[in-house]
């Protein structure tokens, strides 16, 4: 295997939300994401794994405010990007274009009256102004086929779908614009365990095909350690550990990673159960 090149470098970040008494939500925290790697983001709720992933992707509103710290995206064209100092055009030429982000919670908060082809075309209507109408529909009906969804389904509204298909069509979406990195916050959390595995399956899949590198954010470590190259494991806005997903399991340095492998008995596949698996998600999974 050719040495990891970095895509995505957060050096010494912290952001604060400037309430009273202010929050440090994320406090000097470095993290590098490797070209077409699976980096999983572990750490309980209000760890601040949220506020850093928005730092990473200029979302952050006020009452957030970086701090200090730099955040680098490596274009594969081969110039750098500073994030931070993104405005007006070339904010909107990054975002969604270079990194997207399936938010959490997200399937919830898709507009109900408004058609699936609809949101999608919305991507495209604001990104590639000049796609014409015909390349608009043939995008749209391969990002469904990509995330396992049947094209016809393109003419839903998202309150006639099933959890899972939602969370689908936001992944659909995070893709429509192929791009290199893709944060997704709790993609899986809100959905039952079976559809979830499906789900988990699909991203891998797609990254596996597309080659996009991805930080993946949850709680589960357990789950993360099935699916991630690397790990880094956060504890009050720091990161406390960070290495391979094998050191992680194997050999937990900081007593809080240990505490959060034991917090999940659930899960006692061996590591890899999830990549190995090749199975299509069942017509009942999707829908
Ligand atoms: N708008 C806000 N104003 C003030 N404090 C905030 C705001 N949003 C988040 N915080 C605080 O910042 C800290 C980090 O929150 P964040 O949402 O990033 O955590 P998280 O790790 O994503 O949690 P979860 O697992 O529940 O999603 C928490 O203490 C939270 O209460
Ligand atoms: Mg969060």
């Amino acid at each position: 295997m050719s040495a990891p090149e970095a895509v995505l470098t957060a050096r010494h970040v912290s952001i604060e939300y400037e309430v009273d008494p202010p929050v440090k939500a994320v406090r000097d925290v470095s993290l590098t994401l490797n070209r077409g790697e699976i980096l999983g983001l572990a750490g309980e709720s209000g760890c601040g794994k949220t506020t850093l992933a928005y730092g990473m992707n200029r979302l952050l509103k006020a009452p957030a405010l970086m701090t200090g710290g730099e955040i680098v995206f490596h274009n594969r064209e081969g110039h750098d990007i500073d994030i931070v100092a993104l405005d007006g055009d070339g904010l909107r030429a990054f975002r969604w274009d270079k990194i997207s982000m399936v938010f959490q919670g997200a399937m919830n908060s898709l507009n109900p009256v408004i058609s699936v082809r609809a949101q999608i075309f919305d991507i495209f209507d604001t990104h590639r102004p000049g796609m014409s109408k015909k390349d608009k529909q043939a995008r749209a009906e391969e990002l469904l086929t990509l995330v396992g969804v049947d094209p016809s389904r393109l003419t839903s509204f998202p309150h006639e779908l099933s959890g899972g298909m939602r969370q689908r069509m936001m992944i659909a979406m995070a893709l429509a614009l192929d791009p290199q990195v893709m944060i997704m916050d709790e993609p899986t959390t809100a959905l039952d365990v079976v559809v979830q595995r499906g789900i988990i399956r699909e991203i891998m899949r797609l990254r596996e095909r597309l080659g996009f590198a991805v930080i993946f954010i949850t709680h589960d470590l357990p789950m993360l350690i099935e699916i991630s190259d690397r790990i880094a494991v956060m504890l009050q806005g720091q990161i406390v550990e960070e290495g391979t997903a094998e050191e992680i399991y194997r050999t937990p340095k900081h007593e809080y990673t240990k505490k959060l492998l034991s917090s999940f008995p659930s899960l006692t596949g061996e590591r890899g159960d999830f990549v190995r698996t090749g199975n299509q998600p069942s017509q009942e999974e999707i829908r």
